[in-house]
């Protein structure tokens, strides 16, 4: 019997980068059901035009819909920070977002109030953190810092390369010029790098992992709204793409820690 209980979460990305929120999901809540959406054919989203990423994620959220998920939760920065009204328009069940996730720890955990923020030029161009912050706490001053290069090194598999650090000292050089305690890796992909811009911003900065914010957010809401799986048994996951899924399960087991056993090719 389909259940709401029993329905899955909805989490999807224009690519790989949302695993980094599946993974921590499943640690977070063990028991449920996950179909995750990646739109690999068409990533990256984060240098494409505000119309063009609305499209999309309005064909994605009606694809998530007709699989019936009990919760929607947008993983990808880009999407969160352009087309959140019209992913909650189509939306019949409540929807989570990353920005707001991490811009409450952002605000709660900086004692100078000096935050800096890293995404993709679509996420940085909207200020959608800045203004989320800023709702919190009227005083924080933020810094925001586009880094278009990250997305494709992390595909690449390049963590901890001499070219990427290269790259991220020239990117961070500014936000840590500004002396911030805070940094919000305003990017699902980012994660991934964490060990290198720990390093790179130093041991006193604070990185902010939209991920695991979101983990704990869906965690309450599933709580608060008791439509927790009742099923003590190893849940579903199914992964879908839109371009052949070679790729996106040998990167995507980076990603998850974990083998994928379930990918589906859809087209939208
Ligand atoms: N995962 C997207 C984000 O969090 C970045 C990748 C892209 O540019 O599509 O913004």
């Amino acid at each position: 019997m389909n259940t709401i209980t029993n329905r899955p979460i909805g989490v999807f990305d224009s690519g790989i980068g949302g695993l980094t929120v599946v993974r921590s999901l499943m640690e977070h809540l063990p028991f449920e059901n996950i179909i995750y959406f990646g739109d690999t054919a068409r990533v990256p989203y984060g240098i494409k035009s505000v119309e063009t990423i609305n499209l999309y994620a309005a064909q994605i959220t009606e694809f998530l819909m007709k699989k019936e998920v009990k919760l929607l939760i947008v993983a990808c920065n880009t999407m969160s920070a352009v087309a959140l009204q019209t992913i909650k328009d189509l939306s019949n069940v409540p929807v989570l977002e990353v920005i707001d996730a991490s811009a409450k720890i952002a605000a709660k955990d900086s004692r100078t109030k000096s935050i800096g923020v890293i995404g993709t030029p679509a996420t940085i161009n909207s200020n959608a953190y800045a203004r989320a912050i800023r709702l919190l706490d009227k005083e924080a001053k933020i810094f925001s810092q586009p880094c278009p290069l990250f997305v494709p090194l992390v595909e690449e598999g390049w963590l901890d390369h001499p070219a990427t650090r290269l790259i991220a000292q020239e990117y961070l050089k500014p936000v840590i010029a500004e002396k911030i305690d805070t940094l919000v890796l305003g990017c699902t992909h980012y994660p991934l790098l964490k060990p290198l811009l720990q390093d790179i911003a130093g041991q006193t900065v604070k990185l902010i992992d939209s991920a695991e914010a979101m983990a704990d957010i869906a965690a309450n809401l599933i709580a608060q709204q008791k439509i927790y799986n009742q099923n003590r048994r190893s849940p579903d996951y199914l992964f879908c793409v839109t371009d052949v899924p070679y790729r996106f399960q040998t990167i995507g087991e980076r990603f998850l820690g974990r083998t994928i056993s379930r990918i589906e090719l859809v087209k939208l």
